[in-house]
């Protein structure tokens, strides 16, 4: 039995995918009861965009949704992210190349591709940065399928 579980979401620049996925993830957390057992995070491979809010777009997505994603600030991710997180889940294999290699220097928490917890035929959550709003929807139905896959894990972890 483990008394908390630590989840780091990790994209590029922690403006767009990585913080729709904590918002998403800890919106299922807070409605599964499970808020005091599972701590959530994220934060980008790259540094151009750290102290910033997630971009206005991924704010509105989100928010359409119910789901308030506004007062989170980007952070670049550091290899002592691996030490502190038992879930290191990240949106493409870009992000997978760019942590595994921390990983292979320090140690630690695996990273995973975070969709490998999802069902869809998606491995990788597209960066809708430089697409329309359509691409920021479909990064929300991802990250939610594969939240959900993940909780269950989660879940089953912590009883
Ligand atoms: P994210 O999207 O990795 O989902 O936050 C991006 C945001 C900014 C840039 C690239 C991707 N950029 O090149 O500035």
């Amino acid at each position: 039995m483990t008394d908390k579980v630590r989840v780091l979401f990790v994209c590029l620049g922690n403006i767009c995918r990585s913080p729709s996925a904590e918002g998403v993830f800890q919106s299922l957390v807070d409605q599964s009861g499970l808020s005091d057992r599972v701590e959530v995070d994220s934060c980008g491979t790259g540094s151009w965009h750290v102290g910033k809010s997630p971009d206005a777009r991924a704010i509105q997505a989100a928010r359409k949704r119910g789901i308030d994603i506004g007062h989170l600030r980007a952070r670049q991710f550091v290899s002592d992210d691996l030490v502190r997180f038992d879930h290191v889940l990240v949106m493409d294999r870009q992000n997978l190349t760019d942590v595994t290699e921390a990983w292979h220097r320090c140690g630690g928490t695996r990273p995973e591709l975070f969709l490998d917890y999802g069902q869809s035929a998606h491995r990788e959550v597209p960066d809708p940065y430089y697409g329309g709003e359509d691409g920021f929807e479909l990064v929300l139905d991802l990250i939610h399928e594969a939240g959900e896959g993940l909780l269950a894990d989660i879940r089953e972890r912590l009883s």
